[in-house]
C-alpha cells in the first residue's frame, strides 16, 4: 500500500502530493489513535478493579485503600474520635472476604494492626468502639502473622534533617542517561536493593502498583530490544534490560484510569536514582508503542496481561571515561510558574 501511494504521489504536482500526503497521514493517524484508545479502554476494563472484580489483587488493593484512609486519619494533628466508620466497615468486610477466599497475608495483618491502633486511639479519647472490638478480635484470629506494620509511626524533624544531609544537587546533576556500559555484570543484590528503595516511592493510597521484570540472558534482552525503537547502538551492551510495569489490579475507579502511568513513572524515577546511588548506569527506553508491540511484549518476556508497561530500562556499569548527551534543560522561567 505504501509503495503504491508513493508511486502515485510521484506523478502528481508537488503541492498536490504534499496536501494529499498530509490528508492520508491524518486519516491514518486518527484511525490508529482510535484503535489505541479502544485497546487502552479494553485493557483497563478487563484488568482493573473497576467492574466489580473480585480478583485477589483487586481485593487486596481495596483493603489497602481502606485501611490507609484510617492510617491517614490517625496521622492528622487532631483526629476526630470516631472518624471514618465507613472505612472501618470496609476494611472489616474486605479483609474478611480476602481471608475467606485467599487466606491471610501481610495485607490482612496490616489491616488488623491499623484497626487495633484505631481502637486504642478511640478508647484513649473515650469514644465507644465496643461494636468494633469483638469483630476485630474474631478477624484477627484468622490473620495470624508476625508483621507489625500498619497504623502510624512517630518521627522527629531531627531524624529527617539528619537523613537529608547529603549533596542532593550533585547527586541529581551527576545522573545522566548512560549509553555505554562495561561488560561487568550488575549483581542481583544491587537490583534488589534498588527495587526495595523504589518501592518507597509514593503511590496512590499506598497501593504500590510498580513492578520490575529483569531480562538477563542475551536471547531475552535481544527479543525485548527488538520491540523497542530507541536503543540502537547501545541496547545490546547493557548488562540487563528491566521492564518496569504497573499492576492494573491496584486501580479501582474510572478516575484512576491513568493512575498506572503516574505511579509507574514515580516508581521508575526512584528506581533510576536508586541504581545511580549504587553507581549503576541506566538509560530509559520509551515504551511509546501501539497495541501490537504492547501485545507482543507479553509473549516475548512473559509480562502478565494485567500489567501496563511503563518503560524499559537498560542498565549496566559505567565506563571510566565516556561521552553523554548534554540534554540541556529549558530555562527555569519556562517551567516554574508561581500562581
Ligand atoms: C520515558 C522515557 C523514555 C526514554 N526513551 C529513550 C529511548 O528510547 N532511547 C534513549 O536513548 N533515551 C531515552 N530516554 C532518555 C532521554 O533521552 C533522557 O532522559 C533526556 O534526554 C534527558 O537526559 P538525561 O537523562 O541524561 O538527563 C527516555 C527518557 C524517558 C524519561
Amino acid at each position: 500500500m505504501k509503495k503504491i501511494l508513493k508511486a502515485l504521489f510521484a506523478y502528481l504536482p508537488a503541492s498536490m502530493a504534499s496536501g494529499l500526503k498530509t490528508r492520508y497521514r491524518n486519516t491514518r493517524d486518527k484511525h490508529l489513535l482510535n484503535r489505541a484508545y479502544q485497546y487502552d479502554m479494553r485493557f483497563y476494563k478487563s484488568y482493573s478493579g473497576l467492574l466489580g472484580q473480585t480478583k485477589k489483587g483487586v481485593v487486596e488493593a481495596e483493603i489497602i485503600k481502606a485501611y490507609h484512609r484510617i492510617e491517614k486519619g490517625l496521622a492528622l494533628a487532631s483526629p476526630r474520635p470516631g472518624f471514618g466508620v465507613d472505612a472501618v466497615e470496609l476494611v472489616l468486610e474486605r479483609t474478611q472476604y480476602y481471608v475467606d477466599h485467599f487466606g491471610p497475608n501481610v495485607t490482612t495483618q496490616r489491616a488488623v494492626n491499623t484497626l487495633r491502633e484505631y481502637v486504642q486511639f478511640n478508647q484513649a479519647h473515650h469514644c465507644d468502639v465496643s461494636w468494633l472490638v469483638s469483630r476485630l478480635n474474631r478477624l484477627a484470629e484468622k490473620c495470624i502473622g508476625a508483621d507489625s506494620a500498619g497504623g502510624t509511626r512517630r518521627v522527629t524533624r531531627d531524624e529527617i534533617t539528619r537523613a537529608i544531609d547529603i549533596d542532593f544537587t550533585a547527586f541529581v546533576n551527576q545522573r545522566y542517561s548512560i549509553r555505554q556500559f562495561t561488560p561487568e555484570p550488575v549483581s542481583d543484590d544491587a537490583i534488589a536493593h534498588a527495587v526495595t528503595l523504589a518501592k518507597k516511592s509514593p503511590s496512590v493510597c499506598n497501593r504500590e502498583s510498580g513492578c520490575v521484570f529483569v531480562a538477563s540472558s542475551s536471547a531475552q534482552k535481544k527479543a525485548l530490544l527488538a520491540l523497542q525503537n530507541g536503543n540502537r547502538g547501545f541496547g545490546e551492551k547493557a548488562d540487563r534490560i528491566l521492564v518496569i510495569t504497573s499492576r492494573l489490579d491496584t486501580f479501582l475507579t474510572v478516575g484512576e484510569r491513568y493512575q498506572c502511568w503516574i505511579d509507574g513513572g514515580l516508581f521508575a524515577m526512584s528506581l533510576i536514582y536508586a541504581l545511580h546511588a549504587q553507581g549503576v548506569g541506566s538509560c530509559c527506553l520509551n515504551w511509546s508503542v501501539e497495541p501490537d508491540a504492547d501485545t507482543a511484549i507479553r509473549q516475548v518476556a512473559g509480562i502478565p496481561q494485567d500489567h501496563a508497561v511503563i518503560m524499559l530500562l537498560a542498565i549496566g556499569h559505567i565506563p571510566s571515561d565516556l561521552l553523554v548527551a548534554q540534554s540541556p534543560r529549558r530555562p527555569l522561567e519556562d517551567v516554574l510558574h508561581f500562581i
